[in-house]
């Protein structure tokens, strides 16, 4: 596996690739890699000839109190995962690299509406910094096509309305959440959990199967969303939402026999913010 830490080194490996006739799939990652991601790279391996992982932790999607000094680095580990599983070209740009004039002063991406709501709303500022870096990493990177967990559906879609809107020519595939047995969704922020709080953090994915269930039996969305956070509240945890949505907008539904929904979640648990969700009857 190549490291390109200069965007030159990067384009010229990409672009060698393009005029040999081989398509490119992308990953983009904040690192601290876990089977999650390795899975987004091997079904990057299925789509293309060529895979390229990039690892930045960027500042401009984290909140002034969030935990951007705390997020785990192991570039180290993470390169050697990335060797075993096929990665071609490893990309690490540092933060003049990506914002040559600063992460204030700069050209930003806003997906409007979308990036407002739910996490946007308890994050202000969040989505603009994912949809900021993730153009700029097209944009350096050139792919032909780019995966993305499915774990955070509320930025997959955001991406997806970005790509639209600016006629990027990189195909998106969205691939499902990997969970750990329990059924908690792997996420690198699963490390700031003690034991107990693991083993309480399973009910997220009990509570988002219950309403899954209830909207196939017929039941209401307003009382599946009560009986959702109700639920959590009662594991432990402190609900931001549990919510029934609308796949692609994430607009409020009413019933969910006439479209394609989702069932979201983020709650607090000890010092963790997790999320998830559970789509029915949707396509990513
Ligand atoms: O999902 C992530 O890890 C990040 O939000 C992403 C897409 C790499 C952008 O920084």
């Amino acid at each position: 596996m190549h490291v390109s830490r200069q965007l030159e080194d990067l384009r010229q490996r990409v672009a060698d690739w393009h005029l040999a006739g081989e398509r490119v799939a992308f990953v983009p990652t904040m690192g601290n890699l876990h089977a999650g991601h390795l899975a987004l790279v091997e079904k990057a391996r299925e789509v293309a000839d060529r895979v390229v992982a990039s690892i930045f932790v960027n500042p401009m999607q984290f909140g002034p109190n969030e935990d951007f000094g705390a997020y785990p680095r192991t570039e180290d580990q993470d390169a050697q995962q990335l060797v075993k599983a096929g990665c071609d070209l490893l990309f690490l740009p540092d933060v003049e690299t990506m914002y040559p004039g600063g992460t204030e002063a700069t050209t930003f991406i806003e997906v409007p509406e979308i990036s407002d709501i739910l996490c946007g709303q308890s994050r202000p500022g969040h989505f603009r910094g994912v949809a900021t870096v993730v153009a700029r990493l097209f944009h350096m990177v050139q792919p032909d096509a780019a995966v993305f967990g499915e774990k955070d559906w509320q930025q997959l879609q955001v991406i997806r309305r970005m790509v639209r809107d600016l006629a990027l020519p990189v195909e998106i595939i969205g691939l499902p959440t990997k969970r750990e047995d329990s059924g908690l969704a792997l996420s690198s922020r699963n490390q700031y959990l003690d034991a107990a709080e693991r083993e309480q953090a399973a009910e997220l994915y009990q509570a988002l199967r219950a309403a899954a269930q209830g909207l196939q039996a017929g039941e209401s969305v307003a009382v599946l969303e009560k009986a959702g956070r109700e639920r959590l509240a009662r594991a432990g945890f402190e609900v931001d939402y549990f919510t029934i949505r609308n796949a692609d907008t994430l607009q409020e539904v009413a019933a969910a026999d006439a479209e394609a929904v989702v069932v979201l979640a983020a709650a607090r648990l000890g010092k963790a913010r997790l999320i998830d969700n559970l789509p029915v009857n949707a396509a990513s």
